[in-house]
Order: C-alpha cells, then sequence, then structure tokens
C-alpha cells in the first residue's frame, strides 16, 4: 500500500445540521491523524468554505470532546456550487473556485458530511477533478445506498418522547392532537416516532391520503368510547391549494387539525416539532454510527478509493459509488413490514393499503 503519511484532507459538513455530525468529524479526522499520519483541516460552513478557502487545521486536541456535542463544529450551510449562476470571462465560477482552493492546499481528498444535495455536490465535484468521499447524515434517513443515517434515531427519540409528551395532555382534555414531524420529501421520521409512540393515524408524503378515511376513524374512536386520538403527519404530506389556486401558507399539521376539527367537531390542536428534532446530543446509536463511518471513511481514503460514499449494508460498514447515490431518494414504500404491523394493530394511513 503506498504511504498515507502527509496525505491532507479537508472535512467540510453540509445541509441541515443533525445530532452526530461531530461524532462523525472526529471519526473521520483522528483516524487519519492518528493511523494514517494525514493532516486534516475543517472547512467552515459545507461548500461556502470550500468556494472562500475559509478553513482551519484540525489537531488531534481540536477533535477531543466533541463526541456527545450536537450540532456540527465547522457550521454548515446549504451552498450549492453548481447552481447556474451568470458568470462571465472575469468572474470565475464556483467550482473553479472550489478546484483551484484544493490544489492550492494541496488535498488528496474533501470528505463532505451531508445528505442528498451534499452527495449530488460531491459526486459532480468529483467529475470536476475534485477527489471526495461522502459520509450520510439526516434526521430524515433518505439517502440511497444506506440502510441508515446517523441523526435520524436521535431525532426518533426525540419526536417520540414529544408524542409521549402530548399524549397525557391530550388525555386530559380528551382532545385529538396533531403532531407534525420533519421530513418534507419522504416519511420515515414521521413513522417511526408515530408508530414508537402509538400514534393513531400516521399521514406520510409517500403515502396519498383520503380525508374521509381519517375522519371516519377518528370519529368511529370517539364513538368507541376512546377519549382522544395522536395524528403524526410529516410535514411534507400534501396540502390542497386554497380556492383561488394559491398554495395555502398554513403548515400540514395545522392543516391537518383545522380540517379535523371543522368536519368532525372533535376538539383538536396542532403541535410542530420543528427544529427541536434536529438539535441536542446524539443518541449511543447514532454516536456508534457516525464513529463507525468516520472511522471507514479514513480507511477509504488511505486506499484511495475516491468517487464513493461510506454507507451501512445489512449491519455492515461498507461503500457505494457516489455515482449510485446521487439524484435518488430513499423512500418509504407502502409494502414496508412495519406499516403492515402497524396496520394489524389498527394504525390508520388515511389510505386503503
Ligand atoms: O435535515 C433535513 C430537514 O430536517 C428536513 O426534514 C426539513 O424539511 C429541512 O431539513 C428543513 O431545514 P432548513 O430549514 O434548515 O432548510
Amino acid at each position: 500500500m503506498k504511504s498515507t503519511k502527509g496525505m491532507k484532507i479537508g472535512i467540510l459538513t453540509a445541509g441541515g445540521d443533525c445530532p452526530g455530525l461531530n461524532a462523525a468529524i472526529r471519526g473521520v479526522g483522528k483516524t487519519a491523524a492518528l493511523k494514517y499520519g494525514m493532516e486534516v483541516y475543517g472547512f467552515s460552513s459545507g461548500y461556502l468554505g470550500l468556494v472562500n478557502n475559509e478553513y482551519k487545521k484540525l489537531s488531534v486536541r481540536d477533535m477531543s470532546g466533541i463526541l456527545t456535542v450536537g450540532g456540527t463544529i465547522l457550521g454548515t450551510s446549504r451552498e450549492k456550487p453548481f447552481k447556474k449562476k451568470e458568470y462571465n470571462q472575469y468572474v470565475r465560477s464556483k467550482p473553479e473556485q472550489i478546484k483551484e482552493n484544493y490544489e492550492k492546499l494541496g488535498l488528496d481528498c474533501v470528505v463532505c458530511i451531508g445528505g442528498n444535495g451534499t452527495m449530488k455536490t460531491a459526486h459532480k465535484l468529483q467529475q470536476h477533478g475534485v477527489n471526495v468521499v461522502g459520509v450520510p447524515k439526516t434526521i430524515d434517513n433518505d439517502i440511497w445506498g444506506t440502510d441508515q443515517t446517523f441523526g435520524f434515531y436521535s431525532a426518533v427519540n426525540i419526536a417520540t418522547d414529544a408524542i409521549d409528551r402530548i399524549h397525557t395532555t391530550a388525555n386530559s382534555h380528551k382532545r385529538v392532537m396533531v403532531i407534525e414531524v420533519m421530513g418534507h420529501d419522504t416519511g420515515w421520521l414521521t413513522l417511526y416516532s408515530g408508530v414508537a409512540g402509538g400514534g393513531d393515524v400516521i399521514l406520510i408524503p409517500e403515502i396519498p391520503y383520503d380525508k374521509d378515511i381519517i375522519m371516519d376513524y377518528l370519529v368511529h374512536r370517539n364513538e368507541e368510547g376512546k377519549p382522544y386520538s395522536i395524528v403524526v403527519v410529516a410535514e411534507g404530506i400534501k396540502v390542497p391549494p386554497k380556492k383561488n389556486g394559491q398554495p395555502r401558507n398554513k403548515s400540514a399539521g395545522t392543516y391537518i387539525a383545522e380540517l379535523i376539527q371543522k368536519e368532525t367537531g372533535l376538539d383538536t390542536r396542532p403541535t410542530i416539532l420543528g427544529y427541536i428534532q434536529r438539535g441536542g446530543s446524539p443518541c449511543p446509536g447514532d454516536r456508534i454510527l457516525a464513529s463507525e463511518l468516520g472511522a471507514y471513511t479514513a480507511q477509504m481514503i488511505s486506499e484511495r478509493r475516491f468517487g464513493e460514499m461510506a454507507a451501512l449494508k445489512n449491519g455492515v460498514v461498507t461503500s457505494i459509488p457516489l455515482e449510485e447515490v446521487a439524484g435518488k431518494l430513499k423512500v418509504v414504500t407502502p409494502d414496508l413490514p412495519l406499516i403492515k404491523q402497524a396496520i394489524s394493530l389498527d394504525t390508520c394511513f388515511g389510505a386503503k393499503i
């Protein structure tokens, strides 16, 4: 094997933050420095740091004591350097700036820790002549090619705890409580926290709902003497536009709560969990997954396996070409065993499945 001593790697965290990012930075950085003798540079605010050449050399000391800390010590942004802009002959494009900064610093690889958008950009950078390795993270758990992303189970814990708490107040007031959970495109977090929290109705973007099925179910529960109901809704479910065709500016949770109140007369309240789901310390499972993926990423770099993403497959840490990941989404499918089991427990998904 070629020597890895003196190899230079950059690390960045991009997209929405999540618990476990610091554990991953530590996993990659410490392994790279201690096991392989590499130099580690942390770029600030996602791809923006690469464009603007904002970085800091990270010592092993800098990467100590961050395993349990939420957020990211590097900062993050949703910067998309390949988004088409007006460039003329006097203005270098962002990808050109990145390449120039990468070469000036003499980097061998940039570790891009992020979600779907981050992997798409990482793939483009690789094609542009910048070596990259991807590390998947997101509370949404929707990255193609990996069974699980870190951040997901921490968010499941937070959302489930919130649903548990809402249960007790729902019972006291005999109300229907609607809880809106994050997930614009996919319903993994809503499904898992909804099942863990004993949600009576679970609505996710992948399963289009019929409002009449939801209303009949809730009225029936009420007539059966069940004093309250819990409805867990993904933020990304479709809500119809207003009568004049204008988009509705209400959140999905608020829309569903108002609809239930109007159609059934049952006393109904919405709660939008929001950014609390992305904050705070990672759960033990996410700390382990982020550390494992991080350490494996350093190994991938040592073997010069660029243009790939570290991934978890059937409980084993491995990798997958970014080409296969970029532009895809891992969605919940209605035939998922968890959905079938939930239905057998009388959970309503707002549809005939
Ligand atoms: O991190 C993913 C996610 O939490 C989505 O579920 C959500 O729609 C999105 O980020 C919102 O994040 P931001 O407001 O930071 O763009």
